[in-house]
């Protein structure tokens, strides 16, 4: 990858070097990222497991991880202060030691924790791990941010351009939110919009639907038009258009039929899409039809960064992420 802001990140994080907690520790996709981080030096890989299979699994595929922090859930030496810790946090559930013990046996959950308790800047996981279980103990254990009412998601796309410079555009939420309201729809496209800014971008945000201006009617079209007026009352700074159709948003020739005194129709680069399906769906026909990397779910209004992995994430796309993850720790 080497999209604007990337080399930004870079140089952000030799002045200040960061750690990062991975959950699968042995993966060998984890084992190579985390050799090219020890040896580019401004990222700390901590690995989550047993240290013998993990040093023999790095060993074996012939990865150098001589640096690495490795941490073993069923020999760590703080791990009384974590229970008690995990307890107290999840109190209103009435977590009790022994079953807090068997819980933050698991990698993911341990992992978080030990970002929750300032042993590591960062998180990403997911190699192994499903979407939900890498997301639901930050949720549970990391929290939203002051300010932030749910964690929602962010993807950047990017694909060379004709110019030869990069495209980039920025959706959302195509992970975590599956039925957003409007609020949450307005919440979500402005933490969009603020990711797209980290990598280079100056957002131009529509809220998506399968109507134009009232070409058509229905509740979804309603919640678009509403969440696109919420975004403009929070922040009138930004640009935002809605409802509209995805031609509209990108097509200029289209745009000016359809809405013909949009300042943005035809010119958007950041999309805001009605629920889980239409926004899964949607960055993967960009991803797969029209050869866009994606980088994400970066996820958004969390209290500390920690980030899901696809299941079919290579060595580079670990690497990536682990920069686009701790880069966003301040
Ligand atoms: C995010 C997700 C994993 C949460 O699922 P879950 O664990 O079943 O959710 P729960 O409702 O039990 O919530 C667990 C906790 O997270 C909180 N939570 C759930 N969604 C949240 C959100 N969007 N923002 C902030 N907190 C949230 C809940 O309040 C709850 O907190 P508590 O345990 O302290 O009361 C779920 O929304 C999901 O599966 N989304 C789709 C993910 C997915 O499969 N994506 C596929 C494409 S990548």
């Amino acid at each position: 990858m080497s999209m604007q802001g990337f080399g930004e990140m870079i140089s952000k994080l030799k002045k200040n070097p960061k750690s990062i907690v991975f959950t699968e520790g042995s993966d060998s996709r984890i084992l190579e990222a985390a050799s090219r981080m020890l040896a580019s030096n401004f990222l700390t890989p901590i690995l989550v497991g047993e240290p013998e299979a993990v040093k023999a699994a790095a060993e074996e595929a012939n990865y150098n991880i001589r640096g690495a922090q490795i941490v073993d859930p069923n020999n760590y030496e703080r791990m009384d202060e974590m229970v008690a810790a995990f307890c107290e946090i999840r109190k209103s559930k009435n977590m009790q030691p022994d079953e807090a013990r068997k819980i933050l046996a698991q990698g993911n959950y341990f992992g978080t924790m030990l970002v929750k308790m300032g042993e590591a800047d960062a998180l990403l996981g997911g190699v192994t791990y499903s979407t939900a279980d890498t997301v639901r103990p930050a949720l549970q254990i990391i929290k939203t941010k002051p300010g932030a009412s749910i964690v929602s998601s962010c993807f950047i796309m990017v694909r060379p351009a004709a110019s030869g410079e990069e495209e980039v555009l920025a959706m959302g939420d195509c992970a975590i939110n599956i039925k957003p309201t409007a609020d949450q729809l307005a919440e979500i496209a402005i933490g969009v919009a603020e990711c797209g800014k980290v990598f280079g971008m100056d957002p131009k945000v529509a809220f998506l639907s399968y109507s134009t201006n009232g070409s058509a009617a229905g509740e979804d079209v309603d919640k678009m038009r509403e969440a696109t007026q919420k975004a403009k009352e929070l922040r009138p700074d930004l640009l935002f258009e809605g409802e509209l159709q995805f031609d509209a948003a990108v097509s200029p020739k289209v745009a000016a039929q359809k809405l013909p005194n949009s300042e943005i129709a035809g010119r958007v680069n950041t999309f805001i899409f009605p629920d889980i399906n239409a926004g899964n769906i949607g960055y993967k026909i960009a991803q797969r039809l029209g050869n866009f990397s994606a980088y994400g779910p970066i996820l958004l209004g969390l209290n500390a960064p920690v980030n899901d992995l696809s299941r079919g994430a290579n060595a580079e796309e670990v690497y990536s992420m682990a920069i686009i993850t701790a880069a966003l720790a301040e």
